[in-house]
């Protein structure tokens, strides 16, 4: 792992030494009088960046041999002469369609082998060796020019990051990258063949390799696997593919890495960034954010995701900064416009996301864009100044008051960084591959969507979780949780062994460290690398469709039949009127937090999709078991100990092995044993809807899922910063108002008002109180 430089993301702030307020800005689309407007406008919505140039690749430089840098410098002078600090862009996010008709090489050939022109953006083929000559020349013009022009290069400069591309994505499939993939395969495989035979399991359907220059991209043309749902988008050699992801992922990282390189010749101060995409498939954002110097990322939450989804992604872009602060790079002021129904985002939500985010680690606050694109596939996306260029819309105010209490707030929030979290959950980009190449064992196994529904129980309790790569050093967290980490390399296995060895608590469920990092299964007891820690056997692995659940009894508790998720709201309102709760431990729901050994409401627990069925060692302690199928009885959670009659509640070190992927009310359970005997903070509020103060229970799952919505999030002083103080952020991430009582005291510093803990909190929808420590 790669030590980030945690003093370049203050050289973000430095010379302002306020948040960077801002964003993507693309004057080029009008005449130079609404640039004026726009300065004005930008000034009372106290905006004080634009990021530019991100798309201007073409503008720039017309041909191989000419650049012309007029119009981007009579933007970047209107910009300083309005005191605007700026992120420039290297511009190379798009290619130009002279250079996709005079050099085809730079174009991408897709996964079933299209042939693509000129076309979108992020259309590059990473190999090409033209695209690398005119990006690296390009972002080295650009940074010389800006230095040249004393725009660039010192603590003052208006230009205070360099933001390389633009959201890298995507692969390409061409002959180009074959013969560089074979290349990459030789550096690999030390130049043999059969090393690859070996690697990727090849001795079968004929797949048995003699020579390098058998094998080609593994797209649908080749070994990527096309055909119905069972098959398409797999592998036939699952290690062929994610060598080929491992591949690609080097092109693009070369890419950057020249991008980098070329403007780090010139500009020897700035920090450099490209922007992530959070929970994004195609790259492994860990190996990539070690070429950065900040990490910063672009959140754009979809139609009913809530903050737990949204914060899993800010935790995970945390986790590339390995817990420094980050960038939002960009988020829509209102309405994205590639979603199947865009909404706007509800009064004071915008506020509220963005404090969330600062929350989480972000240390600036910037959107796409400024001004709402005039034409195109962009025109219905949101910008901060709408098509009638006024102060007067509602996002407007919105932005302004954001703009102001950011700038207000910049030097006690910038005293304070992301606290480190108590419990750690490993997210991995191999093992999400591995799964998706994988046929079988069930087509419902959703990698990020699995994680998320353990994140979003530790949410739930507002523990502070990071989320981050199973190489991370894991001995400062008290438990680890790998849900689904399909296949583990040596070196992971070693983490994992090393953080259980020396006192952790380690939740490991089913279809973990089941494979190496080639796609092969370990040979031996599952989890092999892992059974003797684990304390358990996993015989064979069951598989039913995720509507058909298996009960779980947990010990100490009386079994209940599953109910299976009622659909409509009507049917969930209903079922939680019926839902019963086992006797002994636990008895009674407490408003939406869970707490000690009390859970949420709603249904009973249950498993559901794949089922391990596992036999435990006599020395491993069964937790719960499987109420339903010829495995009833058998167990589903079990607790191995690291030391010989080590007890959860007494703190023991050891691992919990989940079997199956429980619901809710199951993972609920789960957490609270996870937790027991550990000293985690949880932030435990008990947040209950108006009408059901009185009696103390959620009326409905809508309720619950209201009362849930209480986020509490702390940063922490920095050591550097005499006076700073602690920061706990208390949101409101939904709609409707909720009242709870405050957990800890502070001064909201939004509006200055005290709040002692245990004072009953009544808050409006999305309201954020910051208390200062
Ligand atoms: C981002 C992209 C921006 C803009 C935005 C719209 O993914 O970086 O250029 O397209 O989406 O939501």
């Amino acid at each position: 792992m790669v030590a980030r430089d945690e003093k370049m993301i203050d050289r973000v702030v430095s010379s302002l030494s306020t948040i960077l307020y801002g964003g993507d800005y693309n004057p080029e689309q009008w005449p130079e009088e609404v640039w004026q407007e726009d300065m004005k406008l930008m000034k009372e919505a106290h905006i004080n960046e634009v990021t530019l140039n991100v798309f201007s690749w073409s503008l720039l430089q017309p041909s191989e041999s000419e650049y012309d840098f007029h119009l981007l410098d009579r933007i970047v002078d209107i910009c300083k002469a309005n005191g605007l600090r700026i992120v420039m862009a290297t511009g190379t996010g798009a290619l130009p369609a002279w250079m996709c008709l005079r050099h085809p090489d730079v174009n991408r050939i897709g996964y079933n082998g299209e042939i693509y022109r000129h076309n979108g953006r992020e259309n590059f083929c990473a190999s090409s060796p033209t695209f690398r000559k005119y990006a690296g020349l390009l972002a080295a013009k650009m940074a010389q020019h800006y230095v040249e022009r004393g725009d660039a290069g010192a603590g003052d400069s208006p230009i205070v990051a360099w933001h390389l591309s633009n959201e890298y994505s995507g692969f390409c499939w061409c002959d180009r990258c074959a013969q560089a993939f074979r290349e990459w395969l030789k550096a690999k495989y030390h130049n043999n063949i059969d090393e690859v035979n070996d690697a990727w399991n090849a001795h079968m359907w004929s797949h048995t390799y003699h020579s390098f220059d058998e094998i080609f991209p593994p797209n649908t043309r080749g070994d990527g696997m096309e055909g119905g749902a069972y098959w398409a988008g797999h592998a036939v050699l699952g290690g062929y593919s994610l060598d080929y992801r491992h591949f690609y992922n080097d092109q693009v990282r070369a890419c950057i890495k020249l991008e980098r390189d070329a403007v780090r010749t010139y500009d020897t101060y700035a920090p450099i960034t490209t922007n992530m995409m959070g929970t994004f498939n195609d790259y492994d954002y860990y190996k990539q954010g070690e070429l950065l110097d900040v990490i910063s990322w672009d959140s754009y939450p979809g139609l009913g995701e809530d903050a737990a989804v949204i914060d899993m992604r800010h935790d995970l872009m945390r986790g590339v900064a390995h817990g420094e602060p980050w960038m939002l790079m960009e988020q829509a002021p209102s309405n994205q416009n590639w979603m199947p129904y865009c909404y706007v985002k509800r009064p004071g939500q915008l506020a509220e996301l963005s404090w969330q985010a600062v929350a989480h680690g972000a240390n600036t606050v910037q959107y796409f864009q400024i001004r709402q694109a005039r034409s195109g596939c962009e025109k219905f996306h949101s910008g901060i100044i709408s098509a009638d260029g006024t102060n007067k819309t509602r996002r407007f105010r919105e932005a302004a008051q954001l703009g102001k209490q950011l700038e207000q707030l910049s030097a006690q929030i910038l005293a304070t960084k992301p606290r480190h979290g108590q419990v750690a959950l490993i997210f991995d980009w191999n093992a999400w591959w591995d799964i998706q190449f994988s046929v079988g064992p069930t087509q419902a196994l959703d990698y990020v969507a699995e994680c998320q529904r353990w994140y979003r129980e530790l949410h739930r309790r507002n523990i502070a979780v990071d989320v981050v790569s199973p190489l991370e050093n894991l001995q400062d967290y008290q438990a680890v949780l790998t849900p689904c980490l399909q296949s583990v390399d040596k070196a992971v296995v070693e983490n994992l062994r090393n953080y259980v060895s020396h006192g952790g608590r380690l939740l490991m469920t089913t279809m973990t460290a089941v494979a190496d990092e080639h796609d092969s299964l370990y040979q031996g007891e599952q989890p092999v690398p892992l059974r003797d820690l684990a304390g358990i056997w996993v015989e064979e692995t069951d598989s039913l469709a995720p509507s058909t659940p298996v009960g779980l009894a947990f010990t100490g508790e009386e079994a209940q039949a599953p109910q299976v998720s009622p659909s409509t709201s009507k049917e969930r309102a209903s079922a939680a009127g019926k839902a019963t709760y086992g006797k002994a431990t636990y008895g009674e729901v407490a408003g939406g937090k869970a707490i000690g050994n009390k859970v949420a409401g709603g249904e009973q627990p249950y498993g559901t999709t794949l089922f391990d069925i596992l036999h435990a060692d006599s020395d491993t302690e069964v937790l719960a078991t499987y109420t339903d199928q010829f495995y009833a009885g058998t167990p589903a959670l079990t607790f191995h100990a690291l030391e010989q009659g080590g007890k959860l509640e007494n703190g023991a070190a050891g691992v919990i092995y989940c079997a199956t992927m429980p619901n809710e009310p199951a993972i609920a359970r789960i957490v609270d044993r996870l937790l027991t005997g550990l000293a985690v903070e949880q932030m435990v509020t008990l947040p209950m809807c108006e009408k059901c103060q009185s009696c103390g229970t959620p009326c409905s799952p809508d309720c619950q899922k209201a009362t849930s919505a209480i986020e509490i999030t702390r940063r922490v002083a920095r050591a550097d910063k005499p006076g700073a103080r602690d920061l706990v952020f208390v949101m409101n991430t939904a709609e409707p108002p909720v009242s709870f009582t405050a957990p800890v005291s502070g001064k909201d510093l939004l509006t200055g008002k005290l709040v002692k803990q245990g004072d009953t909190l009544t808050m409006a929808g999305f309201e954020t109180l910051i208390l200062q420590q």
